[in-house]
């Protein structure tokens, strides 16, 4: 079995007998006449599938006494004029044998299938509200089961939220998710190195963006994970700046965050490094402030620990640091525990820690546990995967010392929990001052 039907199985099992799922991929987007955007399937979707064509549906139907689970799936069917222009396509036919699905059917049949298929069935489960022109067909299916009303038929009672199931499934990585998680960070780190290599002053940061992509896509990965942000100087202080555009100068520090999407898996990687090569006094402090609230986040991830304790303890590490590098004024705030009551450190500190990481660069799943009182935070599983991502960032202010001024440091690795703790993926990527030093010395 596949680990596409192994997932389908287990989605199978947890639905009401009898109940069908169905989940649509993404659909294409124009980007001018004649014009796409690049491709990419609906992440849920190919959790179960494996499937990348566009224009395709998945009908899975839970196992009822003695009838087992099925799937079905709804695809392009061949042909030969369009293959000419836009390459293969599988067919229902060779999707069948080649996807493990019991069934395949063009896609132009979904809708009489539907309203047969969804016949005496208990509960629909779908994603809601995701899509209004999904939502639409999905209620013009329910609306022709209903129409059969009067020779016996009846429709779902209860729709139910698809994506719920989905989101908690795929939060636990297998092995074979694992193994391209970490080719996606071996990638990614790849790259955040010949950008190292590559950096001089005076060069444009899309010019290091060339490099990040170069090295993604000659290393097989399909695409960006997200737009990469190439932050110079001040701009490292703007958390989502894409523009990509500025001059570096000598003196300032770069703050690159670029993965790759490698098989479909993300890599989310931070690297902050002086583009001359070697680290300013006041720079130094607070690389090395951030690296130490990294490293402290990595040591909470243990099993069983809560989620929010890897942000808690890289807080607690910049609190303590704002302090003593006098970001803060110890006589205004007192100690760290006041500094994390008050959030004092939000003029220099205001993300989180982390996110999931997986099909998406933000992946699903939640951070709580939502079916304890109160809705804690959940605690750490092997199998799950997270960035580690604490920052610093200083904006010019009144009672801000200016040898800080304008510099934005962020370092974040990609880590899957293990048994024992935290297992980095995107190690290869320097980090410490002496590694960046070094690794640029040798330019
Ligand atoms: N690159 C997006 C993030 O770090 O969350
Ligand atoms: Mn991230
Ligand atoms: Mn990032």
């Amino acid at each position: 079995m596949t680990a596409y039907a192994a997932r389908r199985a287990r989605l199978a099992a947890s639905m009401e007998p009898g109940a069908v799922a169905v989940l649509a991929t993404s659909p294409e987007v124009a980007r001018n006449s004649d014009s796409d955007y690049p491709y990419r399937h609906d992440s849920h979707f190919y959790y179960l599938t494996g499937f990348m064509e566009p224009e395709s549906v998945l009908v899975l139907i839970a196992a009822q006494g003695d009838t087992p689970a099925r799937s079905i799936l709804f695809c392009r069917e061949k042909n030969v004029e369009r293959e000419i222009w836009d390459g293969f396509r599988y067919g229902p036919a060779a999707a069948r044998d080649a996807f493990g699905v019991d069934e395949a059917y063009p896609i132009g049949e979904l809708d009489a299938q539907m309203a047969r298929l969804l016949a005496d069935v208990p509960a629909l489960y779908y994603a809601h509200a995701h899509s209004a022109a999904f939502d639409a067909q999905v209620a013009g299916w329910l609306k022709a089961v209903r129409a059969q009303a009067r020779s016996g038929v009846t429709a779902p009672a209860r729709t139910k939220h698809l994506l719920a199931l989905l989101d908690e499934m795929r939060l636990i990585k297998d092995e074979s998710e694992q193994a391209l998680m970490l080719r996606a960070a071996t990638i990614a780190a790849g790259a955040h190195v010949r950008a190292m290599r590559a950096a001089r002053p005076g060069m444009f940061e899309y010019e290091l963006e060339a490099e990040l992509l170069y090295e993604f896509r000659r290393k097989g990965a399909q695409f960006p994970a997200y737009t990469p942000i190439v932050a110079s100087g001040a701009s490292a202080c703007i958390l989502h700046y894409s523009a990509n555009n500025a001059q570096t100068r000598d003196g300032d520090l770069v703050l690159i965050d670029a993965g790759c999407e490698f098989d479909s898996y993300a890599s989310d990687i931070t690297r902050t490094f002086p583009v001359n090569g070697r680290f300013s006094e006041p720079q130094k402090l607070l690389y090395e402030l951030v690296l130490r609230a990294q490293e402290a986040a990595l040591q909470a991830i243990v099993p069983g620990r809560p989620y929010s304790d890897v942000h808690e303890a890289a807080l607690r590490v910049l609190a303590e640091g704002m302090l003593d590098l006098r970001l803060l004024d110890r006589a205004t705030w007192g100690n760290v525990d006041n500094v994390l009551a008050e959030r004092a450190y939000t003029p220099f500190y205001m993300h989180g820690t982390g996110h999931w990481l997986g099909l998406d660069v933000h992946d699903t799943g939640s951070y709580r546990d939502l079916n304890a009182a109160g809705k804690p935070s959940r605690p750490l599983l092997a199998g799950m995967a997270l960035t580690v991502e604490p920052g610093i960032y200083v904006r010019p202010g009144p009672n801000v010392p200016e040898r800080f001024w304008n510099i934005g440091i962020r370092i974040e690795d990609d880590v899957i929990v293990d048994a024992s703790g935290a297992r980095v993926l995107s190690g290869g990527a320097p980090k410490t001052v002496q590694e960046i030093e070094t690794l640029m010395a040798e330019r």
